[in-house]
């Protein structure tokens, strides 16, 4: 039963199922990564095993790309599906604009590509990646490795004239050595506190060289879902300015996806 989950967990559960009303049979779906999407990937795998739901799917990492074959969905390439009817994804923050800072686990650029390669983009969340400015997430930056520490001092620079409340940039770790990401660059997290202008933000670090994307998505985003530990789920359509709040009974709804989960 869903109630086994804790209520972040079921927040994200309810989230991820509620955007699986979204995929119909015939789609090719981009297939965010993270914890969040995993459970929508989870949700689409049951219906393609017990519904017959037929769809292709391009993974935004090599994780999400695992996943996705043991659960039973169809990978294949960005450049075979030419395309996206949708791509469904998380995030670490949105604002009322349904702009996002990604990159909490290192996908953003495929992501990014994916999510823009796609009619519409639709975001799963729970309750706490709500925030009145982008910023207190620390924004991820991907760079190539060559001359990393001229990248970071650039970027400290072009900083000083942006609309930020800090101005911190560490290079992310997985433990002793420098994160990598799928595509072989590191991270850079800039820990802003507060972004006043994320478009012009975005656009200025892109300008940088060793600077491949930044973790904020502006314009990208069409739809957000999001779920809460009541069982509770607010659908905030941007394109067609709707708001939507939908009851999950979660003492009934039983939690099909948790022995995949564990
Ligand atoms: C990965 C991402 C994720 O979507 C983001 O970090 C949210 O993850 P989670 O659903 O685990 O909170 O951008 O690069």
């Amino acid at each position: 039963m869903t109630t086994g989950l804790s209520p972040i967990e079921l927040a994200k559960f309810i989230a991820a199922k509620q955007a699986s009303e979204y995929i119909e049979s015939g789609m090719k779906v981009g297939l965010g990564s993270g914890s969040t999407s995993a459970w929508f990937v989870q949700c689409l795998g049951e219906m393609v095993r017990e519904n017959g739901l037929k769809i292709k799917a391009v993974p935004t990492s090599e994780h999400t790309a695992e996943l996705a074959e043991v659960v039973g969905i169809e990978v294949i390439t960005l450049d075979a599906a030419k395309w996206l009817d949708i791509t469904v994804d998380g995030t670490d923050e949105y604002d009322a604009n349904l702009n996002l800072i990604k990159g909490g686990g290192g996908a953003h650029l495929r992501e990014k590509i994916v999510a823009t390669a796609s009619d519409r983009m639709v975001v799963i969340a729970d309750a706490t990646k709500k925030v009145d400015t982008l910023g207190a997430f620390p924004l991820p930056v991907e760079v190539i490795p060559f001359g990393v520490g001229i990248t970071r001092n650039l970027i400290e620079e072009a900083l000083i004239g942006m609309d930020v409340m800090g101005r911190d940039v560490s290079l992310r770790m997985d433990g002793d050595t420098p994160f990598i990401t799928d595509e072989g660059n590191m991270v850079l997290d800039l820990h802003l506190k507060h972004i006043g202008n994320p478009r012009q933000l975005g656009f200025v670090l892109n300008q940088i060289p060793g600077v491949v994307e930044n973790g904020l998505f502006i314009d990208i985003c069409d739809v957000v879902i999001v779920g809460r530990g009541d069982g509770k789920v607010t659908v905030r359509d941007i394109t067609n300015n709707t708001a939507e709040v939908v009851q999950y009974d979660v003492q009934q709804e039983d939690n099909i996806f948790l022995e995949v989960a564990e």
